[in-house]
């Protein structure tokens, strides 16, 4: 891994044994790109990868015979011969919004920096990375531009941020400023996102390019269900197992943008960074603004290879903590059992069972506060609800953890219901603009956490609960979007820059409540997946998928989420029929098999369980715990996609020490007649053998990998149907 700078012709390479990234500095001293995808040899010169004339139709600029319209940019600024858009727009002192940000010099450093109040991935060692920092100047604007680069030594992984440093002594706007831009020299290329909705997020979809702008954004405040912080762009011919992609993601929580723009030369520059849609921000004398850090993944072997890097350095490069490392918990959770409806008596009888059943954690989901008997009040209000828990929290979590269960607390600490004591003492604190009513969501205000009281007074009354309720697990919600977008708290001229400011208080809590409890194992959640981005699970470790727990619903939005997530970030519940979402009806098995690819949790009542469907649960927690390391830490590879097979899916999953390979296949629809289906694993040994485990039967590597596994012959189908699913469990041989 390395840097490479060529000081003479000021050509910057970036590259391990997995990829390049190239560029150098232009006659008028602005960045070009040279290349980025698969590694290629360092070489002194790279002039031959650089090419430009100026067209008969273009502009130039006003010092080099250069047109900027032609050029596959670093950077690209506003307003000069460039007609695509811009990364950055900045409106100075006497209203111009023309930039041109030239260099000035480079600094490498030994491993990664951390981004101020933001999210961002790390390195344990500074000899995992190396980061290059190219510092521009606009003389006119009298302010500093830095590119941060930094590239992983074992990974195919640049990070990227931009940041902009005012030395004038008047105020700058920013107008936009994104995390990365790429400029492409090819469009035959489609892109894929995730897109989805409350109860189905995540969905893959896949378009091709075409000439102009296309984009996904999100509006809402949050990264959203609708539209997830990543695009990838991939060849035409590109599948899960090859061909070439490229991943963007964004380690942001508020709204961001992910544009692609194909030109008149077919050209595609794809950035990503903070909307610029309703921002700005007011850049005064000294004062520097640092844009989130976008995460670019090169994959030559498909999108699984592009995931599986994802899922490395989101597991073990961005996630932080003790749970980390740790085995997480299998927990149970009262929301789909009691909803509102519960007194402690209910509580400890669910917990009872649960822990027969071999459950580790009990969650105390909505409704435990002050008068909150339905999503109508007490938002705000954090003490506990004495008619439901008379004896308070102490006493319900010191009564669990008696049983040998590990204690959990729901918490929606960013919202405030218009009907509680706290929206009555500080009408004020609620997000919003003067003169102009509320648009309620859920029943339901946001705080103003771009006011710092407000992140303060939450900071002490949600640290007094954690503390007295000994908590060990905490589930921190978000049901609603913003709207009316501002803060009486802020002067007029900052109010656009409400909405990232915001998400900076987001930021700030969970900072002040992870470092406080540094033992508590964190789950964020919003209304289901409606905040599942890098940003969040750099604060806590998991997040709650979907509120959709429907099994077969729950195929798509796993596999669609493990496009960039690891299943360790993602919390699987197996839930009562019929389905509490869609109403359907599926085997509690296949509930077991689907929520094994992911952090296990029940979200039902096992007092009301049969004793068959006890014996069942609780031979699923054994399973599961066999298995569970594979999983969590194991490397996963997407077989068949939900998304293209209707009536199948599989995905499979190799421990680290290659030891173990655990194979998920599902049969979402039967199909009368059907011919034998063989299923090709991916990722053995070819030569090596592995035993079908509880069997005696013995495959050699290339066999399950280029022939298949007889699924038909292997798995017991005497009860097909539709919403089957199997579990295939192999060993690797020790060979003398
Ligand atoms: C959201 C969550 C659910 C549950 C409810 C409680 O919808 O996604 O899991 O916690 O809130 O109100």
């Amino acid at each position: 891994m390395a840097v490479y700078v060529n000081e003479e012709t000021l050509t910057f390479h970036l590259t391990n044994r997995d990829v390049s990234y190239l560029f150098n500095v232009l006659p008028n001293g602005e960045l070009a790109q040279l290349y980025y995808g698969k590694s290629l040899r360092h070489v002194d010169d790279f002039s031959q990868l650089f090419y430009t004339e100026v067209k008969d139709n273009s502009c130039t600029e006003a010092d080099a015979a250069l047109s900027m319209d032609v050029i596959r940019q670093e950077y690209p600024s506003f307003s000069r011969s460039d007609f695509r858009l811009p990364a950055l727009q900045v409106t100075s002192p006497d209203g111009s919004r023309v930039s041109r940000f030239t260099y000035t010099s480079y600094e490498i450093i030994a491993g990664k920096q951390t981004l101020p109040g933001l999210p961002a991935t790390y390195v344990e060692t500074p000899d995992e990375a190396e980061t290059l920092v190219i510092t521009l100047k606009d003389e006119v604007l009298n302010a500093t531009l830095c590119l941060t680069y930094t590239i992983y030594k074992d990974a195919p992984v640049i990070t990227r941020h931009a940041a902009i440093t005012n030395q004038g002594e008047a105020t700058v706007v920013i107008d936009q400023l994104m995390s990365a831009s790429v400029d492409f020299n090819q469009s035959e290329m489609d892109w894929l996102e995730l897109a989805g909705s409350w109860a189905r997020e995540r969905h893959i979809k896949r378009t091709p390019l075409h000439a102009g702008v296309q984009n996904i954004q999100s509006t809402r405040g949050a990264s959203s269900p609708q539209h997830n912080p990543f695009l990838a762009l991939v060849q035409p011919e590109t599948t899960e197992q090859s061909g070439t992609a490229y991943g963007f993601s964004l380690v942001y929580s508020g709204n961001f943008l992910a544009q692609m723009e194909v030109d008149h030369y077919d050209t595609t520059r794809v950035m990503i960074g903070i909307n610029p849609f309703d921002f700005n921000w007011q850049l005064k004398q000294e004062e520097t603004f640092t844009t989130p850090e976008a995460v670019l993944v090169y994959s030559d072997q498909g999108l699984n290879k592009l995931s599986q890097t994802y899922h490395d350095l989101y597991r073990t490069r961005l996630a932080r903590g003790v749970w980390r490392d740790r085995l997480r918990p299998v927990l149970i959770n009262n929301w789909e059992a009691t909803y509102f409806n519960f007194n402690e008596d209910k509580l400890l009888q669910m917990a009872k069972v649960a822990k027969q059943l071999g459950v580790d954690l009990f969650v105390l989901d909505d409704g435990w506060f002050k008068g909150r008997n339905s999503d109508t009040t007490s938002l705000g209000d954090w003490f506990v609800d004495e008619d439901k828990l008379p004896n308070g929290l102490t006493s319900l979590s010191d009564k669990i953890h008696d049983l040998g269960l590990q204690f959990g607390l729901w918490i929606e600490p960013e919202m405030v219901s218009p009907e509680s004591d706290l929206y009555q003492a500080h009408p004020d604190w609620v997000v919003g603009v003067t003169n102009r009513p509320n648009s309620p969501g859920r029943n339901q205000y946001v705080l103003d956490f771009s006011n710092d009281d407000v992140v303060s007074y939450i900071y002490e009354l949600i640290k007094a609960r954690l503390t007295e309720a000994n908590v060990d697990y905490v589930k921190w919600d978000m049901n609603r979007f913003i709207t009316e977008a501002g803060s009486v708290a802020l002067d007029a001229n900052d109010q656009a820059s409400f909405r990232h400011r915001y998400i900076l208080g987001v930021y700030k809590l969970y900072t002040l409540l992870t470092e406080d409890f540094p033992e508590v194992l964190f789950e964020s959640c919003a209304a289901g997946g409606a905040r599942f981005d890098p940003g969040m699970l750099y604060y806590a470790p998991q997040a709650w998928t979907s509120d959709d727990t429907d099994a077969l619903e729950r195929v798509k939005i796993q596999y669609g989420t493990s496009l960039v997530y690891p299943v360790s970030m993602m919390g699987a519940h197996v839930s009562a029929v019929p389905n509490h979402q869609t109403g359907r009806v599926t085997p509690l098995e296949t509930r077991g098999i689907v929520s094994f690819s992911g952090m296990l949790g029940y979200e039902l009542d096992p007092s009301q369980l049969t004793d068959e469907e006890k014996t069942i649960i609780h031979k699923q927690i054994s399973t599961y715990k066999n298995i569970q390391a594979i999983v969590q830490f194991g490397k996963m590879t997407r077989l068949i996609s939900p998304f293209s097979d209707p009536l199948h899916a599989s995905w499979q999953f190799i421990s680290e020490s290659n030891t173990d390979v655990v194979v998920t296949f599902i049969q979402q629809q039967a199909r009368p007649n059907p011919g034998f289906r063989q299923l090709k694993l991916a990722g053995l040994q070819p030569d090596r053998r592995y035993r079908l485990v509880g069997t005696d039967h013995v495959f050699y590597g290339d066999q399950l990998m280029y022939h298949g596994i007889e699924l038909d012959r292997h798995i017991d189908r005497s009860d097909a149907g539709d919403a089957r699913a199997y579990l295939l469990h192999f060993n690797l041989l020790e060979e003398a």
